[in-house]
């Protein structure tokens, strides 16, 4: 019995890695035997991925094919990670995905929540004088809230978003952003900056904030589609849509005060959109 004959039956005992040297070799030597039968018998499935062969164990490489797209697979399992086939890829793509959305959801909701701080704490402190708009009632929000009552209103939502992702993090075994404390300083002083330059700022800050969490939500809705993951996930994707439409209010109530009132409008709204989706492309990878 040639090499190629045996090959079949040793495949699950052998190391992926040996086997993924082996196949083409007795795919050559059987390109030279002299029955056609003998070089179809020695073609066992694979993995297609180099890291999977050299990773994955022998009995996943022999796994049927997997039904999700190889591009959301990798794309779920992008930087660095390992990419597999069948099974074993799609439980680490769910995996990875889950482990991402709670990083990167939590590092926003910390951010939305020290914009907030910072900006109350120069808000509170600051003499009627200098910014009078802050205090002054909204004749255009259905209660007729000031500035500085909806931002504490938004406050006070943004602490349950957090304490929410703060819950998932110990349940689905998640690690925060390594630049949580980063994204929390830089939180406080946006919020403290602008809320210094008035109250119609603070909200052109918030606006923008909002405008790339809400589509940020939108996108990770998306995905719980895109991987199949509509009824495994249905809680978190609950969440996501509620925290999505609650962001989507933040932003509302933002331009009822004015946010687009504010000086260079445009132009900062341009550059704290930058800033949001560096920061969301840094948490999502370390
Ligand atoms: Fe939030
Ligand atoms: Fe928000």
């Amino acid at each position: 019995m040639s090499l190629g004959s045996r090959l079949p039956r040793l495949a699950p005992l052998l190391p992926a890695k040996l086997l993924a040297v082996a196949v083409p070799a007795c795919r050559l030597s059987t390109a030279t035997a002299s029955t056609p039968s003998a070089s179809a018998s020695v073609v066992p499935p694979v993995a297609t991925s180099v890291s999977a062969a050299a990773s994955a164990p022998a009995s996943d490489a022999l796994l049927p094919p997997h039904s999700l797209p190889s591009a959301l697979v990798k794309k779920a399992a992008r930087g660095g990670k390992l990419v597999y086939s069948g099974a074993r890829a799609r439980r680490t793509a769910h995996a990875q995905w889950v482990d991402k959305v709670v990083r990167v959801d939590h590092a926003g909701e910390l951010g939305a929540l020290r914009i907030y701080q910072g900006q109350l704490a120069v808000l509170d402190r600051l003499p009627e004088w200098w910014a009078p708009g802050a205090h002054t009632p909204s004749r255009v929000t259905p209660l007729g809230e000031t500035p500085v009552e909806a931002i504490r209103h938004m406050l006070d939502q943004e602490r349950e978003h957090l304490d929410t992702f703060i819950h998932l993090m110990g349940e689905r075994q998640a690690r925060p952003t390594i630049i949580a404390p980063i994204w929390s300083a830089a939180g406080f002083a946006a919020g403290a900056a602008t809320a210094l330059a008035g109250e119609k700022m603070a909200m052109a800050l918030t606006s923008a904030v909002e405008e790339v969490i809400t589509e940020h939500y939108n996108d990770q809705i998306r995905e719980v589609h895109e991987l199949g993951l509509r009824e495994t996930e249905a809680p978190l994707r609950k969440l996501l849509v509620q925290f999505r439409d609650d962001e989507a209010e933040h932003r509302a109530t933002a331009i009822h005060h004015h946010a687009l009132e504010a000086p260079f409008y445009e132009a900062f709204s341009r550059l704290v959109k930058a800033g949001c989706l560096t920061a969301i492309f840094v948490a999502e990878r370390v």
